[in-house]
């Protein structure tokens, strides 16, 4: 099966606003030249989801929220639902990303019923993992991404080749140290081999992208690597010449 390369920004807390709806509109411009075996996906706050929405109707850059609530409606004060988050324009939406587990106490079981939403809803989930540095040098990085993995594998094995998993080093996040392709080629595969011991359609149609300071500059090793099926980029998916960059390093 092959699998078509995924490029996503995430735009964390920025850009929202006439700013976002700007960016949106340069990342449409810069990225018509991508290989058409790549997708393309931007994930804008919350209040700028719609107008970004609008202004890529009719481009091939689709919308993704940043995180969800897993309730569909009620009273959960400051909360998103799926639903909402389709109507507003979303195909997709990042979830359980280090941000939200670190800074919001997200935990796995959480992460578990977000990613169940999701996939309920229609909207296809980037379901995020990665383990810190302590954890790295504790020689417990694969326990930590299996247990995170474990948590929702069940749930994209429902439709295998719809969720999308994102590895992330905590440690790379941010901080400009990329992990170097055999670091993320190593994790990546692991991964994949996890998936397969649960359903081998699942480990050969899912889609595993690398995040963690990808840059113009480093995308194409990684991309290079026979697990890695694209990049969830933060700090370098503001600059739409970059994000393009990035997205034009894929293999053919
Ligand atoms: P940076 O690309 O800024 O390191 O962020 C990665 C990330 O967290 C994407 O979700």
């Amino acid at each position: 099966m092959t699998r078509k390369y995924l490029i996503a920004g995430n735009w964390k807390l920025n850009a929202g606003g006439p700013n976002g709806v700007e960016l949106a509109g340069a990342v449409a411009q810069a990225t018509r030249e991508v290989a058409p075996n790549v997708e393309l996906v931007v994930a804008p706050p919350f209040t700028a989801l719609a107008a970004v929405a609008h202004e890529l109707e009719e481009k091939r850059v689709e919308v993704a929220g940043q995180n969800l609530y897993p309730k569909d409606s009620g009273a959960f004060t400051g909360e998103i639902s799926a639903p909402m988050l389709l109507e507003a324009g979303c195909r997709w939406v990042i979830l359980g990303h280090s941000e939200r587990r670190q800074l919001f106490g997200e935990t796995d079981a959480l992460v578990h019923d977000k990613v169940a939403a999701a996939m309920r809803a229609g909207l296809c989930p980037i379901a995020c993992i990665g383990e810190t540095l302590e954890e790295r040098e504790a020689n417990r990085t694969l326990e930590v991404v299996f247990r995170q993995l474990d948590a929702f594998s069940a749930e994209l094995n429902k439709r295998p080749g719809y969720g999308v998993i994102a590895y992330e080093p905590v440690w790379a996040i941010g901080t400009g140290k990329v992990a170097t392709p055999e670091q993320a080629q190593e994790v990546h595969a692991a991964i994949r081999k996890r998936l397969n011991d649960l359903n081998p359609t699942l480990a050969q149609g899912t889609r595993i992208l690398y995040g963690g300071s990808v840059k113009a500059d480093n995308a194409s090793v990684l991309l290079a690597c026979p697990d890695i099926d694209g990049a969830l980029v933060g700090g370098a998916s503001l600059d739409a010449e970059g994000f393009a960059k990035i997205a034009k390093a894929a293999p053919r």
